[in-house]
């Protein structure tokens, strides 16, 4: 049950553009098309960092973080354009919560447009001036280090925004960004992000840099196509194995609230997968010519990838079950309310005064479980009016003592301390509402 300090914001009484059948697996689809980019973009900006530091003393990691750089941008736009999609379904699917969370987290939420834009154009500003400041690797390395640092703050914002949405116990209490911060879950699933994004951008770094027709004799001096193999191999392994450890750090922390079967089970599922994937990691690492194991990796690692995207999004399905109800019923009561107002102020029938205001006594009573024309926790008005038509007493007999009729609802409390006259009221509004 929902708490009474929850605050339960009416919706916006617009139908959906698709059905929500659809919607919801293509939230997570739409969504690990951007995850995935953007995981490229954080992990590649993170080893261009390292490897341009070591390049330092060494010329062909020079030229490594160059090559990687320039893969870098590209994968920062398709992070962006994919980002479109999930964005705009998640706030048509979970309106009220997404843009609360939105609000209460105001200044850096709105400070991502400006921190995006200027992470870009560090990112240009760093790629296309590699040869102008050979000179001056300080400053070179400076551009990126303040886009790196941005890169590492923005996903905190997203991630801060979308966990807090599924706290609607907690808004009252979240004072802005830093406030949300705090809220479980936060940090462990950032690093399990962060890691995400090493293993992803390693894999592929192997395929870019490891793949047959790469000039690798041409663009370096020493390193081989082992080497480089290797060398991303074992960065995908042991950061891979710190994803075990991180994992359930995470599902640990997560509110039991939105957890049941059907979400461990995917994440389970999730997890199984990766097992043998980090197992070939290894195999691949310690033998790097072979690359026999790529495919069957990066098969089980995606595998892994949209069950874990999937557990995640049942986990804030259940976990907002309640609560959506909770705002699928205000909306309706409120749109009752206003319908009846409106009615009110056309025939000039005065509100409250002699007889008893059916529409109002509804809203107050019984709109808490029935609607119009959708099902909430009782039928709506359109299939009540269908049974009692011109039996408004049938009403009020059955509100004084319901019965048990509809096998896949609960039973409806007797509603008698409400007085005769008030439920004859009440019945003769439902009866005039749900009338076709
Ligand atoms: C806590 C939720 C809840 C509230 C509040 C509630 N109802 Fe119901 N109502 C139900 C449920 C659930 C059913 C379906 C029960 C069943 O069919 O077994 C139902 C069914 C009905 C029906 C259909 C009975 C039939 O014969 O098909 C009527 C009429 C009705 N309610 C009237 C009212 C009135 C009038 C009020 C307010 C005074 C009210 N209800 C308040 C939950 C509620």
């Amino acid at each position: 049950m929902m708490m009474m300090m929850t605050p339960i914001p009416r919706d916006l009484p617009l139908p959906l553009p698709a059905s929500a059948f659809y919607l919801e697996p293509l939230l997570v689809v739409a969504f690990v098309a951007h995850i995935v980019f953007v995981n490229l973009l954080v992990g590649s900006s993170l080893l261009v960092f390292g490897l341009e530091l070591r390049g330092r003393k060494d010329r062909d990691f020079d030229r490594l973080a160059r090559a990687l750089a320039t893969t870098l941008t590209v994968n920062k736009s398709l992070a962006v354009v994919l980002g479109v999609a999930p964005l705009l379904i998640i706030s048509v699917l979970y309106t009220m919560q997404f843009y609360t969370a939105n609000a209460l987290t105001g200044t850096a939420w709105i400070g991502l447009i400006p921190g995006i834009t200027v992470t870009f154009v560090l990112l240009y500003l760093h790629k296309y001036s590699w040869d102008r400041l050979q000179d001056a690797k300080g400053t070179h390395l400076g551009i990126l280090g303040i886009a790196v640092a941005l890169l590492l703050f923005i996903p905190l914002v997203f991630l801060t925004n979308v966990n807090l949405m599924t706290f609607p116990d907690r808004w009252t209490a979240v004072r802005g960004f830093l406030d949300a911060l705090t809220l479980p879950n936060v940090l462990p699933r950032y690093l399990h992000f962060l890691g995400a994004s090493l293993v992803l951008t390693s894999l592929f770094c192997v395929a870019w840099f490891g793949r047959a027709s790469y000039p690798v004799e041409e663009v370096f001096e020493r390193l081989t196509r082992p080497q480089l193999r290797r060398m991303f191999y074992s960065v995908a392994f042991v950061v891979s194995l710190a994803q075990f450890v991180i994992g359930p750090v995470v599902l640990l922390t997560l509110p039991s609230r939105g957890i049941n079967a059907v979400v461990l089970a995917e994440i389970g599922a999730g997890v199984a997968l990766a097992i043998p994937a980090v197992w070939m990691l290894w195999k691949e690492m310690v033998d790097p010519e072979s690359g026999r194991r790529f495919f069957k990796i990066v098969g089980l690692l995606t595998v892994t990838v949209l069950m874990m995207a999937l557990g995640r999004h049942n986990y804030r399905y259940v976990a907002l079950r309640e609560h959506r109800r909770a705002v699928a019923r205000e909306t309706a009561a409120w749109q009752l309310a206003s319908e009846a107002a409106r009615v009110q102020a056309r025939t000039g029938v005065p509100a409250a005064g002699a007889a008893p205001d059916g529409a109002a006594l509804f809203a107050s009573s019984c709109s808490g479980c029935h609607a119009k024309d959708t099902r909430l926790v009782g039928p709506p008005l359109t299939e009540i009016a269908q049974v009692y038509q011109g039996n408004p007493a049938g009403i009020v007999a059955w509100a004084k003592a319901p019965g048990k009729k509809r096998a896949d609802m609960p039973p409806m409390p007797a509603m008698a301390a409400v007085g005769d006259a008030n439920l004859r009221a009440i019945a003769e509004y439902m009866l005039k509402a749900g009338a076709p």
